[in-house]
């Protein structure tokens, strides 16, 4: 494992959600301690570098003492993701890059960004070796889903990743990209699947893993290094601290949250954002629904 990270420090992480991580989120995150490592979600590449201040202010919200940070970036050309792990490392915003070769939306996935890479197997590779040519001692690694039509994909891609020797480890979300977040079954199976073909390269398994305790018994059965929960962890988020999340830690969040917001970041949440929030921590049944549905409703 090259610089910065362990294998200890990838036991657990949250896993990167693009529009739901608010930087208020984030920061009461950090402030109840609820993780010692985040993969932040995609910054995309596509014609130029961002400023310098516009990375500074995205990772912001991230760093904490003893938290550990993986900058996610996106894009379809080496040398410009190159660049930006450049002007990353510069900045010394993060102890590691992560490559996303896996979200499944159709506005990234033109161009073969994000899940659109997982169709071409040689852009993921040159992407992956102009940046360790580059980088020789940054830790990188990449996201990926174990297909894009099918997940029997996972036979070329993820022996193709191996091959080139250059990534540290390897985050794996157990569903193709058709499958978008539909329901599946046999987690277990798939992540087997994945470790057989993943060599000795570290492994992060990912996909509706709701407790610690299940994220350690798969971590054990599969023989992987560490496990990813995005979701869940929203609606469980004392989840890498204890095994049972209870309505006081939800609440904990959820107003600490709001707190931050409002007094540090002087940027209130309005209401929409509080139904939101509170559909993601509590789920729709929640104590605070019905309440601000009205106040929606008054505000209109
Ligand atoms: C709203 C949303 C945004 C996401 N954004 C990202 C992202 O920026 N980068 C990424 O690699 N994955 C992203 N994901 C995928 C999650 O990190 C994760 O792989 C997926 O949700 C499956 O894990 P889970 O069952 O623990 O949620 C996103 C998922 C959601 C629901």
């Amino acid at each position: 494992m090259r610089k910065n990270l362990t294998i200890n420090d990838l036991q657990m992480i949250v896993g990167p959600m693009e529009g739901v991580m608010t930087p208020a989120l984030i920061m009461a995150a950090n402030r109840l301690h609820l993780t010692k490592c985040w993969m932040t979600p995609f910054l995309r590449y596509s014609q130029e570098l961002c400023k310098d201040s516009l990375v500074r202010k995205f990772v912001a919200p991230f760093i904490a003492e003893n938290v550990k940070v993986i900058f996610q970036i996106m894009g379809n050309d080496p040398k410009l993701l190159s660049q930006a792990v450049s002007q990353i490392q510069k900045l010394q915003l993060a102890d590691g890059i992560n490559l996303n070769f896996g979200c499944p939306s159709k506005r990234v996935m033109s161009g073969n960004c994000g899940g659109g890479a997982l169709r071409d197997i040689d852009l993921m590779c040159r992407i992956i070796s102009t940046i360790r040519n580059d980088h020789p001692d940054v830790n990188l690694s990449a996201k990926i889903r174990l297909g894009y039509e099918k997940i029997e994909e996972m036979e070329q891609i993820i022996p193709a990743l191996v091959e080139t020797k250059m990534l540290d480890f390897l985050v794996v979300h157990c569903r193709s990209v058709r499958e978008k977040y539909d329901p599946i079954e046999g987690h277990s199976e798939r992540f087997k699947r994945v470790k057989a073909l993943s060599d000795d390269l570290p492994l992060i398994l990912n996909g509706d893993i709701d407790s610690r305790r299940k994220g350690l018994q798969y971590i054990n059965e599969v023989n992987a290094q560490g496990f990813m929960s995005a979701r869940p962890w929203l609606a469980n988020p004392f989840m890498f601290v204890r095994d049972e999340a209870t309505d006081d830690d939800k609440e904990l969040l959820y107003s600490t949250v709001l707190e931050i917001a409002e007094k540090e970041l002087n940027f209130p949440y309005s209401i929409g954002k509080k139904i939101e929030l509170s559909n993601l921590i509590f789920g729709s049944n929640n104590p605070y629904f019905d309440e601000l549905k009205k106040l929606h409703k008054q505000s209109l």
